[in-house]
């Protein structure tokens, strides 16, 4: 009989998972702790530190004012190098993964992240900005790494009934990262002169455990089966995974995802971008990954207690922590509904919830100076934004991936939604300070025109993949597509089939 979920299976997820905390821990960690932060670089720099001289010749004005944006430069770079070091790595989730499997992936890939947590634990021993930014960049690059193996190696090993459901615990460890850090971050904890160093460098706690459970993982039965062709460790990988049960049916449809990867070859970056072949399941994994960044969510979660502030709510720095639970909070109503209500409905009702919370919190903000309450009608719209972020459209796009693609383009396609997932939230999280500059209250304006086009794309082209193989799920593309190039393509890959033959 199988069981379904065993011990080593939720082992298995919650070490995979320890990755997507640390990314999470990685996004928040820099907000509250700004002020002490850059206070600590002028002092390294020799720059004077909170000393408004009104009485300033204008050679020192002068000087004060490169000083100040050497400072603001050190700081954008602190905050923005993380996603960069993630745009990079993303390429490299399908060599890592092929390499020497997942499991040995995730492993290698911690000396990354504990160089990182060292090199910003002990910024403060050193030159503390070349430090932290250095130190940000690597955990970036580790973060653009593990958000692409977690997802992929969770897809690989949960049973299909759970498959949604334990897909979405990536998202939920994000989170859970998220709130950790921003309560972490406050200034009476570790947000604060003495400690922020502490602060930064909890992330080595993270990566010395995922470190020490790792080893009790089993290796990806589909990768050991489909990609090496180790028929019985992967029947021992899967009897660990879900107990003592007739592993026939797995192993069956491992076979043909098999025959079908061999048929492919293996896939490139480059081949899949040109292959027309899987163009339809790119272009929903892409637009799917940027209708996530590009909503604006990382507008809230970057600048939100800013956010607050213009809408005059009393406490901006409680109401941010506020946001961080009722977000981990739906991401863990998302991991119950997925796979009952399905992808697409919950993509459907997160995207178009999300476009009206946007024009209820641009009304908030135009006639904040006309009604008083329109305060309340700002934040209650922040956090249902956030709510229904979590949803749909914050979890689903990271497993969805390995759903739409089969073994060969799946590592090729994760690098690329990654690619794209972290290009555009560099975009969003360098960028909005200015588009808020120009266009003030009716920033969010923008967003709700990009959700609304994400709406109508995700109901026209986005196909409902609860409780399908891999196999159902390419099937469904196929029939989806052109009559005419739905030959093409079977001709060519007969004849590749010969040929190879
Ligand atoms: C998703 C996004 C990430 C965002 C987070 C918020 O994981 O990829 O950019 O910050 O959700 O919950």
């Amino acid at each position: 009989m199988e069981k379904q979920l065993t011990g080593t299976l939720a082992l298995a997820v919650f070490t995979a998972a320890l990755g997507s905390l640390q990314y999470g821990y990685g996004i928040g960690v820099i907000n509250a702790p700004q002020e002490v932060i850059t206070q600590h670089y002028a002092r390294t720099l020799g720059f004077p530190v909170g000393t408004e001289r009104s009485n300033v010749t204008p050679a020192e004005g002068d000087e004060l004012q490169v000083q100040k944006f050497s400072l603001t430069m050190y700081w954008s770079l602190s905050v923005a190098i993380f996603p960069v070091g993630g745009i990079i790595s993303s390429f490299l989730v399908g060599f890592i993964a092929d390499f020497r499997g997942r499991v040995k992936g995730m492993l290698v890939m911690n000396v990354l992240a504990l160089a990182a947590s060292l090199l910003m634990g002990l910024a403060k021993m050193g030159t503390s900005h070349i430090m932290v930014i250095a130190g940000r960049a690597i955990m970036g690059f580790y973060c653009g790494l593990s958000s692409g193996l977690v997802p992929m190696y969770i897809g690989e090993i949960a049973p299909l009934k759970y498959r949604g459901a334990l897909g979405t615990l990536h998202q939920l460890a994000v989170v859970i990262g998220i709130l950790i850090s921003q309560v972490l971050g406050l200034d009476f904890l570790l947000g604060n002169d003495d400690m922020w160093h502490v602060l930064l460098g909890l992330s080595g706690v993270i990566a010395l455990l995922q470190s020490l459970l790792l080893p009790l993982c089993p290796e990806s039965p589909r990768y050991l089966y489909i990609k090496l062709g180790k028929k019985e460790e992967a029947c021992k990988s899967l009897k660990r995974l879900k107990g003592d049960y007739d592993m026939s049916k797995d192993i069956s449809e491992m076979q043909k995802e098999k025959e079908e990867a061999m048929k492919e070859s293996k896939v490139s970056i480059w081949r899949l971008l040109r292959a027309e072949q899987y163009r339809q399941q790119l272009f929903v994994a892409l637009m799917l990954h940027l209708s996530q960044q590009l909503s604006g969510i990382n507008a809230i979660f970057y600048y939100s207690t800013d956010i607050f502030h213009n809408a005059r709510v009393a406490q901006p720095v409680y109401a941010t922590i506020g946001v961080g639970v009722v977000n981990t909070f739906f991401t863990l109503l998302s991991v119950v509904l997925v796979d009952r209500a399905g992808r697409r409905t919950l993509l459907l009702i997160g995207l178009s919830g999300m476009c009206c919370c946007a024009v209820g919190m641009t009304i908030g903000l135009v006639y904040l100076n006309t009604y008083s309450w329109m305060s309340y009608l700002s934040m209650v719209a922040v956090f249902l934004f956030v709510s229904f972020f979590e949803i749909g459209p914050g979890p689903i796009p990271w497993f969805i991936v390995a759903e739409l693609f089969s073994q060969g383009p799946r590592p090729a396609a994760i690098a690329l939604a990654g690619f794209c997932n972290w290009t555009s939230n560099f975009i969003v999280g360098m960028f909005f300070p200015y588009v808020k500059h120009y266009c003030d209250v009716y920033v969010f304006i923008i967003f709700a025109v990009l959700l609304f086009g994400f709406t109508i794309f995700t109901s026209l082209r986005v196909p409902e993949t609860k409780g399908k193989t891999f196999e159902e799920i390419s099937a469904l593309f196929q029939k989806n597509r052109p009559a005419g190039r739905q030959v093409v393509a079977t001709e060519l890959q007969l004849l590749k089939g010969t040929s190879e033959a």
